[in-house]
């Protein structure tokens, strides 16, 4: 090997400082430094690098003068080469100091150092500024970690797991593990199974969470349990979804709703406090449902910025604009300032609420002595006259309408709504609205399957006196569960359980499942709680997305280490992959298609993209 390049041996040299440590009050120090070449220049026979660790940079100097056999071999130095350097610290010459750096006033001048490690040119900079494709960055996420932006979030997710637990452990919580080979629990996801080898035919489900674990240890006397744990769900991956994926998971005994969401508010306000300094509210806002769907249209508001829906089904019951006077619902979206939207912008907007379902988006601006839209035409004087008037419009504004099914007009709306919000620059940077949504429905309709589902999961307690609700009318039953919103996104969820086997058995029933069924799939469940089950309930945070929004990064994969693309494979690993016939044929399985066989799955036109 090139004599400039022979690698050294560590040779007991022992890192005296991280390289975000050094001030001016180290001036004049021996210090012994390590990490990787960020970026090297020549002047004027002087070699300057900057030298990377996890926390940040130091300027390190390598001087002819001062040494000239450690000046000569720095010329082989070359981006993300390893080395360990020591040198003394000396203050930055007159102007040259970077107010940027921690570091930035001083700067260490080399007398001895080794190369610990050369490196090849890395197929992107290491450098935040750099724009590279996500999938690059996946398959080099090794590369991508060494940014001190994402590097950044690590620590963050560090010392917020600490600050959980020394929070939760002061309040006599348990740490417990719970299995991950298991059985199949209703989060309302598909589960990832595992076949058994030793027992031919029948699969382990990896969990969707932890639920029914955390409530036998309730069963089982241990009073409070909390564990930072994986969670599987197979479901269609987004932004804020990934199919592995962290909850901080908190069960607790002889709780009511006041008791969980008050030790779940402290932990989030400990949280922000310590890893942030950020001081949240000290009693954070609540909102039932029905509210939040009425003025938001989604179960996650969005409250740092007004722009509430509007109800119009009303003005248009008669209307000659029939897609108006037939749709079960039609609401408005008013947008102050919004008349200066493009064309081109307002057909962006049109094709993102099909994305919600939406057939298309009706639109009006007011203009001041006209109304420009392709539906006017259709409006009787008189709803004109009622839309004025409900809505206060003003020259300038922008309404946005959805007519149809509720549902789907609540949600294309309530999206539309915060992409507004963002467009127009009405979300305060920097800020953290919190929002407790309380009051759900105990019971969905689900149209696909003609039954009703659980809203949360079916071990959630109905509001008590409601039980001839849940028989009567059981789409208007409320559940004791609560979910905690941060900014729009749903950071955690949890309730008050039910605790009585009957009960239980009469919830299972009411959700079309039988008692045979019930028996085989919780069976164990129904059981422990004819044991002197405990009242009990708890909450699950989604611990990546609280990462993601403390971080203030945009996506939950700049917050896990190796995350997965929205295809669910690994671009680093190569997973998931093709396994042997052997390995088949032990786990007793027989494929009805061969790996081989996806050439022309492959050629399919959904790419294997990331983004959301
Ligand atoms: P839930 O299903 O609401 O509740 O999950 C709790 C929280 O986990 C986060 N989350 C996710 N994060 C990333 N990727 C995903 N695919 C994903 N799915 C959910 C969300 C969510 O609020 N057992 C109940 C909790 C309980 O009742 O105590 C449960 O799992 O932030
Ligand atoms: P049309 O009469 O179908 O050309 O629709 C007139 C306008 O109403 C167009 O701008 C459509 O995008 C919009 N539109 C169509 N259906 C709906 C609906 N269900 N809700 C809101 N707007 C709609």
């Amino acid at each position: 090997m090139d004599e400039a390049r022979r690698i050294d041996d560590l040779g007991g040299w022992r890192r005296s400082h991280r390289n975000n440590e050094l001030r001016a009050s180290d001036i004049g120090s021996e210090v012994c430094l390590m990490g990787w070449v960020q970026y090297r220049r020549d002047h004027g026979g002087l070699i300057f690098i900057d030298l990377r660790d996890r926390e940040g940079l130091t300027q390190i100097v390598f001087d002819p003068d001062i040494a000239a056999d450690a000046h000569a071999r720095a010329h082989a130095l070359r981006p993300e080469y390893v080395l360990a350097a020591k040198g003394r610290v000396r203050s930055r010459p007159q102007g040259m100091a970077n107010p940027n750096l921690g570091t930035g006033d001083v700067e260490v001048e080399i007398y001895d150092w080794k190369l610990l490690n050369t490196s090849q040119t890395p197929p992107f900079e290491i450098e935040d500024r750099v724009e590279v494709g996500e999938p690059m960055r996946l398959k080099y996420r090794y590369l991508d970690l060494r940014r001190p932006r994402l590097a950044k979030n690590f620590v963050l997710r560090h010392k917020a797991a600490q600050s959980v637990r020394r929070y939760l452990d002061g309040l006599d919580f348990l740490e417990i593990e719970t299995p991950i080979l298991t059985k199949s629990t209703p989060e309302g996801a598909r589960d990832f199974l595992v076949p058994s080898r030793l027992n031919p035919g029948e699969f382990y489900a990896l969990p969707q969470s932890p639920q029914l674990f955390k409530q036998l240890l309730m069963v089982s006397g241990l009073d409070r349990y909390y564990q930072i744990v994986k969670c599987f769900r197979d479901e269609d991956l987004r932004a804020d979804r990934q199919p592995e994926f962290t909850q901080i998971d908190i069960e607790m005994s002889f709780a009511d709703e006041e008791l969980v969401m008050d030790m779940a508010e402290g932990m989030v306000r400990t949280l922000f406090k310590e890893c942030l300094d950020i001081d949240l509210p000290a009693v954070f806002p609540r909102m039932p449902y029905d509210e939040a769907i009425r003025d938001y249209g989604l179960d996650k508001p969005d409250v740092r910025f007004g722009l509430k829906l509007v109800e119009c089904s009303d003005i248009f019951t008669n209307s000659g604009f029939k897609v108006f006077a037939r749709a079960e619902l039609v609401k408005c979206l008013k947008v102050e300032g919004g008349e200066s939207l493009t064309r081109k912008e307002i057909d962006e907007l049109t094709e993102f609420v099909k994305i919600y379902g939406a057939q298309g988006l009706a639109w009006i601006k007011i203009k001041e002595n006209e109304w420009q839209s392709p539906i006017v035409k259709f409006f009787s004087e008189e709803e004109k006259a009622a839309l004025a008037e409900r809505l206060a419009l003003k020259p300038g504004d922008i309404l946005f309408f959805q007519a149809g099914p509720a549902d789907m007009v609540n949600t294309a709306l309530g999206y539309l709504r915060v992409r507004m919000g963002e467009r127009m620059g009405l979300i305060p940077e920097g800020s953290f609205a919190p929002l407790w949504v309380t009051d759900f429905p105990l019971l969905e309709w689900d149209p696909e399957e003609k039954r009703f589902m659980a809203k949360h999961h079916p071990f959630t307690s109905l509001k008590p006196g409601q039980e001839e609700l849940l028989v009567s009318d059981p789409g208007k039953a409320l559940a004791r569960a609560y979910d905690l919103v941060l900014n729009g996104n749903e950071i955690g969820g949890g309730s008050i359980r039910i605790h009585n086997a009957e009960v239980q058995l009469n919830m299972l029933r009411a959700l079309g499942i039988h008692e045979a069924e019930a028996k085989d799939k919780f069976g164990f469940l129904l059981e422990a709680l004819q044991f002197g089950a405990p009242p009990h309930g708890g909450i699950a945070f989604g611990l990546d997305r609280l990462i993601m929004l403390m971080a203030g990064a945009t996506s939950i994969r700049d917050v896990i280490a190796f995350p997965k693309t929205q295809r669910g494979t690994c671009l680093m690993t190569e997973s998931p992959s093709d396994v042997s016939s052997r390995q088949l044929r032990e786990l007793h399985i027989k494929l009805r298609e061969r790996p081989q066989d996806k050439a022309a799955a492959e050629a399919r036109p959904a790419a294997d993209t990331t983004e959301s």
